[in-house]
């Protein structure tokens, strides 16, 4: 099969269109014909070797949210069968694998894609709902009436997380830079604080939760506009979330985790319409090389795509 991996560690030019052998599955295991594989900051530092102790095996395909067309299954599978199209998020305990014609879902990463959502539209939910999921819900408990910052409001993770925070009755107000204002406040945003020309913990105070996607000074300001009843939970930082005692409050880390009923959930709600997915742009998998370039930025709005062919 067509794969994009790369041999050394480096920039997005590392990153090369190749012949690879097809995975072959076990019995937990299900082989997914690749329709559309997702493009993360977190495929980026791996490909840099932030994470070489443990993603130090080279050649690498990476890769970890997906959607595609179920090809064979597992002798233990029987969630879903052969030609059902499906999504999913590869555990980052794995190596991933999704920049590829054919990669492995387990059994407990794959759940149905929704007849009326992409193929697109799914991939790129998988890793960025459930972060987004785990972080408000699981993790900080968020609830009906409280006040909730979601820093980077138009980012992959952000903007799913300003939509499941309104879904559940919070007040919410996104921080993001000017060209995104418009489209923050048309997720359902309350307020939207451009950080580029208003230091946010200067324009709010009291809030229950900080949703941090941006860790070092943003994290660190975070801490002072939470009330002290509140909770600043971070995905991305998790050296600087450990000084939330010292400002009396409490920090919380999200690491995420599949969880097939909750992708099914997130499903639920984007084909009802509740949650839209924005994708920033769609690059066939040969070109990931430039993918890569345009995620650096870390100025997307949405979601990055590989199609593949
Ligand atoms: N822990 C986990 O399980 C987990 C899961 C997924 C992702 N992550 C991590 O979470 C982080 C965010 O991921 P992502 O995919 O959402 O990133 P992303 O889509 O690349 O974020 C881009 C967004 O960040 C905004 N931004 C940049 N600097 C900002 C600042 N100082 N304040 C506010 N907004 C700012 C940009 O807005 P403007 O263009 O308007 O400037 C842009 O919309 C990454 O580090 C990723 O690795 C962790």
């Amino acid at each position: 099969m067509k794969a994009v991996r790369f041999h050394v560690h480096g920039g997005p030019e590392v990153l090369r269109y190749e012949d690879v052998n097809t995975p072959t599955i076990n019995a937990d295991e299900v082989l997914i014909r690749v329709r559309s594989a997702g493009v993360s900051p977190f495929d980026a530092k791996v490909r840099r070797g932030y994470y070489k102790d443990f993603y130090g095996s080279l050649p690498h395909i990476l890769g970890w949210d997906l959607s595609g067309d179920v090809v064979a299954i597992g002798l233990d599978i029987s969630s879903v069968k052969k030609g059902d199209p499906v999504f999913g998020y590869i555990d980052a305990h794995r190596m991933g694998g999704a920049y590829a014609e054919y990669a492995i879902l387990k059994k407990d990463e794959v759940s149905y894609k929704p007849l009326h959502v992409s193929y697109h539209e799914a991939a790129a939910v998988a890793m960025n709902g459930l972060t987004a999921w785990q972080a408000l819900f699981d993790t900080a408990h968020l609830e009906k009436g409280q006040t909730v910052l979601i820093h980077a409001a138009a980012g992959g993770v952000g903007h799913l997380a300003v939509q499941f925070a309104k879904w559940k009755g919070a007040h919410v107000i996104g921080t993001a830079s000017a060209k995104n204002r418009e489209f923050v406040l048309s997720l359902g945003a309350d307020e939207c604080i451009d950080y580029t020309t208003t230091p946010f913990e200067s324009a709010v105070k009291d809030i229950d939760l900080v949703l941090d996607t941006i860790g070092g000074d943003t994290l660190k300001k975070s801490f002072s506009a939470v009330t002290p009843t509140g909770a600043v939970v971070t995905i991305t930082d998790f050296e600087g979330i450990k000084e939330a005692a010292r400002y009396g409050v409490k920090g919380l880390t999200v690491f995420v985790k599949p969880n097939t009923k909750q992708l099914s959930e997130i499903g639920h709600l984007m084909e009802q319409g509740k949650l839209k997915v924005q994708i920033e742009k769609v690059f066939p998998l040969q070109e990931a090389e430039k993918a890569h370039i345009l995620c650096e930025t870390g100025h997307g709005k949405g979601k990055i795509i590989l199609m593949v062919p």
